[in-house]
């Protein structure tokens, strides 16, 4: 089996809840959050890409079935259609739970020319982990993905909302080492950077 196919397991995504299941997780803020961004379009159903992000905050970086049903429940749509949204983009991370930072290394053609896949398999060596896994102790998500829009800086990388490149393997050292040290997650910071972003963009 594939790797890609494993990532896609339909046995693995979210499960469907009944509506008296669902649970209402989101913080305080992330309802106000909810609610401000709600008001910046025509109708509910046009939230549900920023409703993911916020999700995706707020459930500490996974859309869970909790997760998607919340969604569903404030936007006042179906499961099915939230989760149809969310599994069909890939930042979403609804198949999976990430680890507390993920790796995205771009392997298209810029930057596969430019060592990409030496930095793949460096990074699968030291992490002992393939695409779409994360250590054992929940620390890292290894992805491959598609042109990061940085081909200037190829090879490149993406952890969170930053960029970087071209990078090396002694630079990639450096770079675990400094997440490994950090408290918080750049999974779940990404998520809540985009989420001020809609935000901001609502006040103009
Ligand atoms: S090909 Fe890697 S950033 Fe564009």
């Amino acid at each position: 089996m594939s790797e890609l196919i494993q990532l896609g397991n339909p046995n693995q995504r979210p499960k469907q809840l009944r509506p008296e299941d669902v649970k209402l997780n989101f913080s305080e803020q992330g309802v106000k959050e909810i609610e401000a961004l709600i008001s910046h379009y025509p109708n509910k159903k046009a939230c549900i890409l920023p409703g993911l992000w916020l999700a995706q905050r707020e459930y500490g970086g996974y859309l869970s079935g909790d997760a998607i049903a919340e969604v569903a429940y404030r936007l006042e749509r179906s499961f099915a259609e939230v989760q149809g949204v969310a599994t069909f983009y890939s930042l979403y991370n609804s198949v999976h739970a990430p680890g507390k930072h993920k790796i995205e290394v771009c392997t298209c053609l810029c930057c596969h020319v430019n060592g990409a896949w030496n930095l793949r398999d460096y990074l699968v060596t030291k992490l002992g982990i393939r695409h779409g896994e994360t250590t054992a102790d929940g620390m890292f998500t290894l992805e491959e993905v598609e042109c990061l829009n940085t081909c200037d800086k190829a090879p490149a990388v993406q952890v969170g909302s930053k960029y970087y490149g071209p990078v090396t393997e002694a630079q990639l050292d450096a770079l675990l080492e400094e997440l490994r040290n950090s408290e918080e997650s750049t999974v779940v910071q990404y998520a809540n950077d985009i989420v001020q972003v809609q935000l901001r963009a609502g006040e103009v």
